[in-house]
């Protein structure tokens, strides 16, 4: 039985803990948060209420005798958590993304875990998402030919949604400990992680981006252009696009986070669209309207996908089930070092863009140029946190108008059973 910890037990601890209480392989033996009684809500609601919290990450570490931790908390910590417990003799690290604030720490990481042996997992769940994994499967049999162009639209809504800590906003919102943006750097990595895997891709050749700041809080709306390579000369250029929507008045119910994403991608032969992730399995996917996978080619409209399952948190089983067999059987995780560290490049880029209001070229993207400032993400001076409950009053007063114009209001609480299902 392979002995697992959890380093911070805030809101996505929910989601990635499913993979361990379904496994037959592995035993959650201890959690580490530095809030107690957040930790002892936490083991109560996953059904683990006997097992120890430790306060400090390095005691516990030093104590169980971990075959796995999972790191799930902000971005600053990732680096000195998984520097610490490669040394301390862990063997398999699964960082939650992004990898870390700076390309500095990523290469830190990296380093590190190939010197101790360590099996290092970057945790970008959208890579393991059901209809994600059929779309990529339609796409490599040539369902429509050579890809030419992707398009991300990523909306994010009013909700109602999983019920969010204040505290986990905060700091999201600190560029010295995000590493950017949330909607850019943080949420956009599922996003870029998206643009190279189902393009297949492992990098850019350069992006240009705006990014404006809405309510002087959230990176967005935002519009993210990038050109891939060209690997010959006779092929048409191919680019890219992630636009980030803004539409906290939009009615959208979720379990989970209130965003949700759209893509559509050009072949020489078709077109995809591929209709939802985070929020699937809400009323829009209940709609015939959106199926979760629709292609056109030859003169034909066909969907796909019907069968399978559409709540996001599938994604989360089988992102956790691969770690456990890589670490059972050997392998590689997805994402290892490298391939966790380009996505955070590709975020980085996006803000340098909109920084210096030029192109920015993926060779500029190094630690040494992070250091030297050319490539540092900065936090905008505009930015003014103070008016964040100021954002979500108006949400809430919004929605309430919207409800007494006789919108259907189905309060969705985040549901615990789901866990354990
Ligand atoms: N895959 C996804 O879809 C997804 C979604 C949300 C968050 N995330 C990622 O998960 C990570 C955590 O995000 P979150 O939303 O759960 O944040 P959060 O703020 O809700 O939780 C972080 C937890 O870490 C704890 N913590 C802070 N310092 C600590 C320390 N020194 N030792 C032990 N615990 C400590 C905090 O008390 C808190 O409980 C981030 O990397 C984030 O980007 C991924």
């Amino acid at each position: 039985m392979l002995r697992v910890g959890i380093i911070g037990c805030g809101d996505i601890a929910n989601l990635n803990v499913m993979g361990y209480l379904h496994s037959q392989d592995t035993e959650i033996v201890a959690v580490s948060d530095t809030d107690i009684k957040k930790a002892r809500d936490k083991l109560e609601q996953w059904g683990l209420r006997t097992i120890k919290i430790y306060p400090n990450y390095r005691e516990m570490v030093n104590r169980e005798d971990l075959d796995i931790v999972e790191i799930l908390t902000p971005h600053h910590l990732h680096g000195p958590m998984t520097e610490y417990c490669a040394k301390a003799g862990v063997r398999g690290i699964s960082v939650q993304k992004p990898m870390a604030h700076t390309l500095t720490d990523c290469e830190k990481m990296i380093r590190v875990c190939e010197d101790e042996k360590v099996k290092l997992k970057v945790y970008e769940n959208f890579r393991f998402y059901p209809v994600y994994l059929r779309a990529k499967e339609l796409l490599n049999n040539g369902i429509i030919g050579d890809l030419t162009n992707f398009r991300i639209n990523s909306i994010n809504a009013g909700g109602p949604s999983m019920p969010r800590d204040l505290k986990s906003i905060g700091w999201r919102r600190k560029f010295d400990i995000c590493g950017g943006g949330p909607w850019v750097y943080d949420d956009g990595i599922h996003k870029f992680s998206m643009a190279l895997w189902l393009m297949g891709q492992d990098r850019v050749e350069k992006v240009y981006s705006w990014i404006d700041y809405f309510s002087a809080v959230w990176d967005g709306p935002s519009y993210i252009l990038w050109q891939y390579p060209s690997r010959y000369v006779d092929k048409a250029p191919r680019f890219g696009i992630f636009e980030i929507t803004i539409a906290p008045n939009l009615y959208y119910p979720t379990n989970y986070y209130v965003c949700d994403e759209y893509i559509e991608i050009s072949g020489t032969k078709g077109l995809m669209w591929i209709n939802q992730c985070t929020c699937g399995g809400n009323f829009i996917s209940k709609s015939p309207q959106f199926p979760p996978i629709i292609v056109y080619t030859n003169g034909e409209v066909n969907t796909y996908g019907n069968d399978l399952p559409r709540d996001w948190r599938y994604s989360f089983i089988n992102s956790t089930e691969h770690f456990i067999e890589v670490i059972k059987s050997g392998g590689e995780p997805l994402y290892n070092g490298e391939q966790g560290k380009n996505l955070s490049i590709f975020a980085k880029m996006a803000h340098i863009s909109d920084q210096q209001k030029r192109d920015v070229f993926w060779e500029e993207m190094t630690s040494e140029n992070e250091l030297n400032r050319s490539c540092l993400v900065e936090e905008p001076k505009e930015i003014n946190g103070a008016v964040l409950h100021k954002y979500f009053s108006r949400i809430r007063k919004d929605f309430k108008k919207g409800i007494q114009a006789g919108l259907i209001h189905k309060e969705l609480k985040y549901d615990k059973d789901l866990l354990l299902e």
